[in-house]
């Protein structure tokens, strides 16, 4: 008799759904929107179908829009009126993201993530202080040590304006710990970190840059952002976030590092973060505009691919879609 061993059996219709190992629910997810203080109006982002910039009147609109679909939480990202060398709009007490988050915070029930990034706020795009030659000299860019300071200073508006948590963004060194202590001796020892423990310098994040504008005028982010071919420093850098404070390690981006998804899962007994990143969004869009794939079915099929990789919550421009369907 052969075959012995039939997987097939468990497969029917009435006994898969027993069976299935991993399943994908609407508070898995996170909701990224963006929040811009340079307009009146919504504007669509045509790298990433369905989504806008929204005008800081319409922030609570928009994430009741999320909540609509049984997405809980939203991570908000600012285009800010104006930039300069130190991105001080974005840890301005009036600053975009602080007047929106005030509102959301009062007036919806959604759990609020900020960014904390200055690569928005910056009049050169990088994610920090630059040294002075950084523009004439590609070996140069950002000054982790002086940037520590302002990203514990944007944290902390971010959580008086009623931020529920804060995710540092920058890979700058020690970024989690300076944080951490800000928030500590500002009386928001309560306010979690979600760190982007591991994040790749990566091309996916090609539509973001167009959405939120926070493309780096010259050079890229390869001096603080992790090269795209290493594992083991994935862990290192999950650990020393640990380390330093992080509630929950993110992995950036999702998809193609799942492999570091699962490693960092196994390595540390916090929550693990993916993030579904633009450039992964706008991929399964454009196949699907030309009728290549059915972008539901591979939405969900990536996302489910990220929590089977060991991810408890998923950032994902695909929230509300899936939810909807879920
Ligand atoms: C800010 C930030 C970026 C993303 C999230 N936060 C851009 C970058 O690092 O270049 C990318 C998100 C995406 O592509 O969906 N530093």
């Amino acid at each position: 008799m052969f075959p012995t061993d039939r997987p097939r059996r468990l497969r029917t219709d009435g006994v898969r759904p027993l069976v299935s190992e991993t399943a994908l629910s609407a508070s898995d997810l996170i909701a990224p929107v963006f929040v811009d203080a340079t307009t009146d109006e919504r504007v669509a982002i045509e790298s990433m179908p369905g989504h806008e910039r929204v005008p800081v009147s319409e922030a609570v609109d928009r994430v009741e829009e999320v909540l609509a679909t049984g997405v809980e939480a939203v991570m908000v990202f600012g285009i800010p009126e104006s930039k300069d060398e130190v991105g001080s709009r974005a840890y301005a007490e009036d600053g975009v993201v602080q007047r929106a988050v005030r509102d959301i915070a009062a007036e919806t029930d959604a759990y609020v993530i900020t960014d904390v990034c200055l690569c928005e706020y910056t009049d050169h795009g990088h994610c920090g202080v630059l040294e002075d030659e950084a523009a004439d000299d590609p070996t140069l860019t950002v000054r982790n040590d002086e940037t520590l300071e302002l990203l514990s200073n944007t944290a902390v508006s971010h959580a008086e304006a009623g931020a529920d948590m804060v995710a540092p963004s920058s890979m700058t060194d020690g970024m989690v710990g300076a944080i951490r202590e800000g928030l500590d001796e500002a009386g928001f020892a309560e306010v979690p970190i979600m760190s982007y423990a591991v994040k790749y310098e990566s091309a996916f994040y090609g539509p973001f840059r167009d959405a939120a504008d926070g493309a780096p005028a010259f050079g890229d982010r390869r001096h603080y952002q992790m090269d795209p071919a290493n594992r083991r420093e994935a862990l290192r850098e999950a650990r020393l976030d640990a380390e330093e404070g992080a509630d929950v390690l993110m992995v950036k981006p999702g998809l193609p590092y799942l492999d570091i998804v699962r490693d960092v899962r196994e390595h540390s007994d916090l929550p693990v973060a993916a993030y579904n990143v633009s450039g992964e969004y706008a991929m399964l869009h454009a196949a699907a505009d030309r009728g290549w794939l059915d972008l539901e079915e591979t939405a969900h099929e990536s996302l489910l691919s990220m929590k089977r990789a060991g991810a408890d919550l998923i950032l994902t421009y695909f929230a509300e879609d899936i939810a909807d369907r879920l």
